[in-house]
């Protein structure tokens, strides 16, 4: 569906478009609240004075520690921020949380160097991290409002970005190479008069099955579902559906194989080959 049909389709389905950007810019200059009330509500997600002092000294006292010692820190003291947190997780420095009581890490977790995980938003229930799951260094996981849930041991390059206005699941076992975007909102540009940030946003989600493979630099729209098994080129742009066992290339990307019929033609071959 291209972008027109899709916001067409939004107002159709009665699919809540939002003015998430423009509303945290709103809020940062809101009148009627004070700096810490903004702050805490911008980054703690929580009011009161031990949330924000809690937050406070563990960021300060292991967020940019080097080495051992800040693995050590941060696996103490980070699970007090996180709504729950499993054994063996391993955070690397300069990790940005924002609303971490928001955030679930299952077991055996490892999330690199300066990535952030924003489970921010009024009405979601924040981002849900399975175990085994490996987050490369400088991703982010970004909530506006929305959720996101990385099945058990998905693996994620680093410079990745996975964004979510309603919800974004990527299924277990399914590994993201670097430099590649989820992009599970949208903009709704009817004005042509007006800015982008001034319209309304809106968000289908977008879903994954288990065991896929997104080559490098894999861009995929919001409202987009892609099957089980599924291997994405390099460099695709996802603007459709794709099917399971599938393997999709190019801008926009299109099914150019499916695995099984690939499988299949090498069974054949060989047994050629193996006869006398
Ligand atoms: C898609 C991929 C897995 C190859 O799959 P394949 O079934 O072996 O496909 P082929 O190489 O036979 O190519 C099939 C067609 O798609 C094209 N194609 C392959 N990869 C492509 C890509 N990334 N973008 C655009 N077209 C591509 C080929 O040119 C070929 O086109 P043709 O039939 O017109 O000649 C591979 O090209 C790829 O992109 N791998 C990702 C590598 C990566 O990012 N690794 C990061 C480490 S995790």
């Amino acid at each position: 569906m291209d972008k027109p049909g899709r916001m067409i389709y939004y107002q159709q389905q009665n699919i809540p478009m939002k003015t998430e950007s423009v509303m945290i810019q709103c809020e940062m200059a809101a009148a009627s609240k004070s700096r810490l009330a903004r702050y805490s509500d911008l980054i703690i997600g929580r009011r009161g004075f031990w949330p924000l002092l809690k937050y406070e000294l563990i960021v300060l006292l292991c967020s940019r520690v080097p080495g051992l010692l800040g693995l050590w820190l941060r696996a103490k003291l980070y699970p007090c921020l996180l709504g729950k947190c499993g054994r063996n997780v391993v955070f690397g420095a300069n990790i940005v949380l924002r609303h971490p009581h928001k955030i679930e890490i299952g077991d055996n977790v490892i999330i690199d160097d300066n990535c952030l995980l924003d489970a921010k938003g009024r009405d979601n229930t924040g981002i849900h991290i399975g175990s085994g799951v490996f987050l490369g260094r400088n991703s982010i996981l970004s909530c506006k409002n929305g959720d996101i849930v990385l099945g058990e041991r998905v693996n994620i390059g680093f410079n990745c970005e996975v964004f979510s206005g309603s919800r974004v699941l990527l299924g277990a076992d399914t590994l993201v190479a670097a430099y590649c975007y989820f992009i599970g909102g949208d903009h709704n540009p009817q004005d042509v008069d007006a800015s982008v940030t001034q319209q309304d946003t809106c968000s289908r989600g977008i879903e994954v099955g288990d065991k896929c493979w997104f080559g490098a630099g894999v861009k995929v729209l919001d409202g987009i579902t892609v099957g089980s098994n599924t291997i994405v080129g390099a460099g695709a742009v996802l603007t459709r559906p794709i099917p399971a066992y599938a393997i999709a290339v190019g801008v926009p990307a299109r099914v150019v194989r499916d695995r099984r019929v690939v499988r299949d033609q090498r069974v054949v071959r060989d047994q050629r080959d193996q006869k006398p």
